[in-house]
């Protein structure tokens, strides 16, 4: 009996989060205790709060308070052409593939600040596709998607997105992307042309249309293995029979149930193609 006693901050985290999905309709409860505790403890030393049994009453009474920590739990970091070697592959081995459908949808999930997106949108017109191919970008976090709508990035990163870009298989000079301010970089409207931003929540939301790719990198790592298999299930359910489906590098599809949903393309790139059942 007593082995399989919880500790004290484990039924608290569990309670916080239970109050979360109650009062607000978020649901952090399959998400992973150690990235949750984490963020909690980080924003219980901010806020100075002594225990999570008192940051569960300012969440219940104090939406703003809530609203911080809704944030604190999503981790917003990205990059444009985020790990090059991977959007390298995308040109060679996908972009072949997508170019036989008249028109292309592409979902990109949990698409943060927008980099990820418009990094795939300045592929795709540099080979060609951008004019028939419909984005969808789409995250929980509403303060992330507006920020991405607006497609504003700041100077000094866009040094090291060059760098991705190169690396990558790019073929231009990065910079005639944007136009340039006194310190920040605009993404140049014909990028932005395609690319629809809405709110959506992997977790409560259903399934988003026949996707021919869906791009989900660097979210699930957040989600506990019972949560990624539902996650996988949606995405199998959104995709067109043969779409495919690109994970970050720290995740993979490895349960047997999900084998059947999922081929490997390319494993180390964590690239799959639906599988027809
Ligand atoms: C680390 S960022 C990854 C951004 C981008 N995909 C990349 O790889 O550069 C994780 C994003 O997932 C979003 N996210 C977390 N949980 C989510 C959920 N349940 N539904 C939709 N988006 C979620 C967060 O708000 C955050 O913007």
């Amino acid at each position: 009996m007593e082995s399989q006693a919880k500790s004290r901050d484990y039924i608290e985290m569990e309670l916080l989060l239970e109050a979360i999905y109650q009062m607000y309709g978020y649901d952090f409860r399959q998400y992973r205790k150690a990235h949750l505790k984490r963020r909690i403890e980080h924003r219980m030393a901010l806020s100075g709060l002594e225990s999570i049994s008192t940051m569960i009453h300012k969440v219940l009474y104090d939406e703003s308070f809530f609203k911080t920590l809704l944030f604190d739990f999503s981790i917003n970091v990205t990059e444009m052409f985020r790990d090059p070697e991977f959007y390298k592959y995308v040109r060679e081995s996908i972009i072949p593939r997508l170019k036989t459908y008249p028109f292309i949808k592409v979902w990109h999930a949990g698409c943060s600040t927008g980099e990820e997106v418009y990094s795939m949108a300045i592929l795709f017109k540099e080979e060609g596709l951008l004019s028939r191919t419909q984005f969808y970008a789409t995250d929980f976090n509403n303060n992330v998607i507006a920020k991405a709508a607006e497609g504003v990035f700041n100077m000094e990163k866009l040094r090291d997105y060059a760098n991705n870009y190169k690396d990558s298989g790019g073929k231009e000079s990065f910079s005639e992307y944007f136009s340039t301010g006194y310190d920040v970089a605009m993404i140049e409207k014909s990028l932005k042309e395609n690319i629809v931003f809405a709110d959506h929540n992997l977790v409560t939301d259903g399934v988003f249309g026949e996707m021919h790719l869906v791009v989900c990198r660097n979210v699930l790592i957040y989600f506990n293995r019972k949560l990624q298999n539902k996650v996988f299930k949606l995405f199998h359910d959104s995709l067109v029979p043969g779409g495919f489906l690109c994970l970050g590098s720290k995740e993979s599809i490895v349960s047997i149930e999900n084998d059947k949903l999922f081929t490997d393309m390319d494993i180390r790139l964590k690239v799959y193609k639906k599988a027809i059942l």
